[in-house]
């Protein structure tokens, strides 16, 4: 069961980190950003890579569920907690871990476009193109991945390994 291959080391993701956090604080120069961070898988993401943004950055935290306890998604979207604040006429970055059928990121995008954002944007550390059902618009990407289940760095089964601090995949 713990026969963990490495797919993205450590230096790779503090590079790939630095490059994103560049054209983020190209893109919003001289602007506030809203960072809403997917908990749990994206908690790892969004510290590591908004400490690498300068822009006045401030955070809300939300949980969506579509995953269970095994590796298969069951499609629907649970929001398990909304965000705290308004964010009405705010620019907002969804930082999220992955974008795999695109259910979730779609569902967000909608909800937090209702709630009145100036602008949505959505940052991933990784995706899976291979998997992808749903159409959605995401601006930056980390890693494009194979269509491997993945655990480490934030990604989890069933709530374990995410402080495996590269991003590994299983070995058959
Ligand atoms: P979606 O299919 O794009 O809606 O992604 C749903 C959620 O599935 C993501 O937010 C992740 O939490 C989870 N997920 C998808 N692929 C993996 C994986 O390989 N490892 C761990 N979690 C995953
Ligand atoms: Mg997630």
């Amino acid at each position: 069961m713990e026969n963990f291959k490495v797919l993205i080391s450590e230096e790779q993701l503090q590079k790939r980190m630095e490059e994103l956090a560049r054209q983020i604080e190209k893109d919003y120069e001289g602007k506030e950003i809203t960072v809403v961070c997917v908990m749990n898988g994206a908690i790892f993401f969004t510290v590591q890579l908004t400490l690498k943004i300068k822009n006045a950055i401030t955070y809300e935290f939300i949980q969506l569920a579509s995953y269970g306890e095994s590796t298969e998604t069951s499609g629907n979207i649970v929001m398990k907690k909304d965000l705290e604040n308004s964010i009405e006429g705010k620019d907002v970055l969804i930082v999220e871990d992955i974008i795999d059928t695109g259910r979730t990121l779609n569902f967000l995008k909608k909800h937090l476009k209702d709630k009145g954002a100036n602008s949505v944007k959505i940052c991933v550390l990784t995706s899976k193109p291979e998997r992808r059902e749903v159409d959605v618009d995401v601006d930056y990407i980390g890693f494009e991945i194979p269509n491997k289940f993945v655990v480490g760095y934030g990604f989890d089964i069933g709530g374990k390994y995410r402080n495996i601090p590269y991003v590994a995949y299983i070995e058959e």
